[in-house]
Parts: structure tokens; C-alpha cells; sequence
């Protein structure tokens, strides 16, 4: 089946990489810009497509992402309905974003920050050693990402708590909330918030103001799920009034963050470039040839999201 590479920010074909050579067999990729002719293509792998990507392919039947969101496909003008919207769903990129968590939930617990601070000035001083029993951790979004972010911490010590839509059942030790009592629920007792929500017109401005006075005081945000969900003056006025003591941030509404923008040079914030963790080019292709499949059956691909729903 011919496959269409759609994306004007990333090279898809090189991010596929010798994964293109494996599937090869099953696959025929084709660079959007250049298919000829359209009318074959029923398939489309994509990021960040352009508004009029979709116009283009009359056949389209699915587009597979190639990471676990999809809100950037989703939000693509030209995406008609009918089209299966595919997202990938790999548990090693999930793993990784444990260990990315981890790092950023461990930083605040131990003060890595006020270290590094020491050791740029050659001081010597032990700082206090507070438990991760001590340091309750709130996730928002309890899906593929959230719970294994969430089983992770749980076996490091810290209290884990998790926020969904529709309810679950507790797997000890992680605490589960749902619906909006169940945030303020949960957010009365975090210290630090991860957020791992999908971006969706429910989600979209959740990380605001409100939500972070309900937190602890001196709390902490690792926000790794899309920019549009942080309020960004909103954070900047909670570490201006010590509401919180800092943030980890990995996505932002303007990708690249701009090099003006007052996030780069704030003490209490780190960046990082959207980079907390990638599916791997292997799990991509199997989504692919996964979607192929279903397409060929006259079947719904697997890991098809809910285009209502938004995730
Ligand atoms: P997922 O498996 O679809 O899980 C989404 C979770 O969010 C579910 O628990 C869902 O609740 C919950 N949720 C959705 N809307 C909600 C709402 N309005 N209120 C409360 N909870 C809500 O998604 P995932 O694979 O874990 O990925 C989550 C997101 O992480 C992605 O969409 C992406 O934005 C982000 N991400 C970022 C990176 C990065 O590198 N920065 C990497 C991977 C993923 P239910 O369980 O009730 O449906
Ligand atoms: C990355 O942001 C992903 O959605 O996989």
C-alpha cells in the first residue's frame, strides 16, 4: 500500500529512517509534497500536517500519528470526517517518559537546582533530605502515559495520585480521582502536578491560575502534555507569588519556544524541547503496517481514537 509522508516540521522519512527498508514489502512511502498521483492514497502518516494537507488525497481512509497525541491531525482543517485518526501506543516510549518524569519529580524532592546553584558558586552545604514518602504527586491523565509514570513513582516512595474523565478502579497504591471533584480532590493534597493530559476543548487552559492556587503550597509542575493546556502568565504570576516553586516544561504553544520569551531565562523553570520521550521509529512502523492491515480487512486499525472524544 502507498503511504503518504505528511508534515512541514519534521522529516519524516528520516525519522523513520531503516524502518521505511523493513517494511518495505507491505509499505510504499511517498513525500506529500511530491505524490503523484493522489488518487491511490489511502493511507497517511503525520505530524503537524499543513491546513490543506488532506485536500489532496480524495481515498484517504486513516492517518496514523507518530506519537501518542494526535490533537495537531485532529485540528487539521482538511481532515474530513469518516478518515480514522490512528495514534501509536508503545510502551517503551512510555517508560521513557517515566524515567523523564522521575527526573524532574527527584529534582524538586532533593533540590537539585539549589545544588547546582551551590556548585557554581563552590559551596559546600548539605541541604535537608526530605522523603519521597513526603512529596504526594498528582498526574493528570491516567492513560497509557499516566499509569506508567504513575507505577513508577509509586515504587520510588512517592504517594501517587491520578486524575481521569470516567472513573476507575484503584490499583493500590495509586490513589484515582475523577471528574471535577475529583481534581479538587486531589489537587488539595499535590505537591507536584504532572500533567499527561491529551490537548482537547476540555482540556485546553486547565493549567491555570485556579488550578494552581488549589495545589500546595510551594508546589511544583512537570508539564509534559501540549502547550496550549498551561496559561502561561498564569504560572508566571504562581512562581512570582511563591504559589509554586518552580516548573518543567516540555511543551509549549510556539514550537520552537521563542528565543525572547521570558520561560528561557526564569530560575525557577526548566526547559526542554519537547523532547520528554519519542515513540520509536519501530513502533511507528508497526502502527503503520497495523493500519495498512486494517485498511485492506475493511476493519477499524487498532489504537483509532474517538475524533469526538479528542483522544
Ligand atoms: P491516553 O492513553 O489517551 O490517556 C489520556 C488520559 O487523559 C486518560 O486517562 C483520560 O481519561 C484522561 N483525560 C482525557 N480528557 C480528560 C478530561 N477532560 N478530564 C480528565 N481526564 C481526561 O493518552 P497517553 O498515551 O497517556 O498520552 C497523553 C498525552 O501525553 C498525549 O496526548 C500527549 O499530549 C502527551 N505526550 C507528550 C509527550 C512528550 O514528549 N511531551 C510524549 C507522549 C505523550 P479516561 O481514562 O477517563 O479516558
Ligand atoms: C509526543 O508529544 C507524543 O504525543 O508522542
Amino acid at each position: 500500500m502507498r503511504c503518504a509522508l505528511v508534515s512541514d516540521r519534521l522529516d519524516l522519512r528520516a525519522f523513520l529512517g531503516a524502518e521505511l527498508a523493513r517494511i518495505a514489502d507491505r509499505i510504499e512511502v511517498v513525500d506529500h509534497f511530491a505524490a503523484e498521483p493522489v488518487a491511490d492514497i489511502r493511507l497517511a502518516v503525520a505530524w503537524n500536517p499543513p491546513r490543506d494537507a488532506f485536500e489532496r488525497y480524495p481515498n484517504l481512509q486513516a492517518v496514523c500519528s507518530i506519537g501518542a497525541g494526535v490533537d495537531g491531525i485532529l485540528a487539521c482543517p482538511s481532515l474530513r470526517p469518516g478518515i480514522d485518526v490512528v495514534r501509536v501506543v508503545d510502551p517503551v516510549q512510555a517508560q521513557t517518559m517515566a524515567g523523564f518524569i522521575a527526573w524532574h519529580v527527584i529534582g524538586h524532592q532533593r533540590s537539585f537546582a539549589t545544588y547546582r546553584d551551590q556548585q557554581r558558586d563552590r559551596i559546600w552545604r548539605s541541604l535537608r533530605q526530605r522523603s519521597a514518602q513526603s512529596v504526594p504527586v498528582g498526574i493528570l491523565g491516567y492513560g497509557e502515559m499516566g499509569r506508567t509514570v504513575a507505577t513508577h513513582l509509586a515504587l520510588l516512595g512517592f504517594p501517587v495520585m491520578a486524575w481521569s474523565r470516567t472513573a476507575k478502579s484503584a490499583v493500590s497504591p495509586v490513589r484515582v480521582f475523577h471528574g471535577r471533584e475529583g481534581l479538587g480532590a486531589m489537587l488539595g493534597e499535590t505537591e507536584v502536578l504532572v500533567n499527561l493530559l491529551p490537548l482537547t476543548s476540555e482540556t485546553q487552559g486547565l493549567l491555570n491560575r485556579d488550578l494552581f492556587d488549589r495545589m500546595r503550597r510551594g508546589g511544583y509542575l512537570v508539564q509534559v502534555g501540549r502547550g496550549e493546556h498551561l496559561v502561561e502568565d498564569h504560572l508566571l504570576g504562581a512562581l512570582e507569588n511563591g504559589q509554586l516553586s518552580g516548573a518543567a516544561l516540555d511543551v509549549f504553544v510556539d514550537e520552537p519556544l521563542p528565543p525572547a520569551h521570558p520561560f528561557w531565562g526564569h530560575p525557577g523553570i526548566v526547559v526542554t524541547p519537547h523532547d520528554a520521550c519519542d515513540a520509536s521509529a519501530g513502533a511507528v512502523a508497526d502502527t503503520i503496517v497495523a493500519t495498512a492491515d486494517a485498511i485492506q480487512k475493511g476493519e477499524r486499525p487498532p489504537h483509532t481514537v474517538d475524533r469526538e472524544r479528542g483522544y
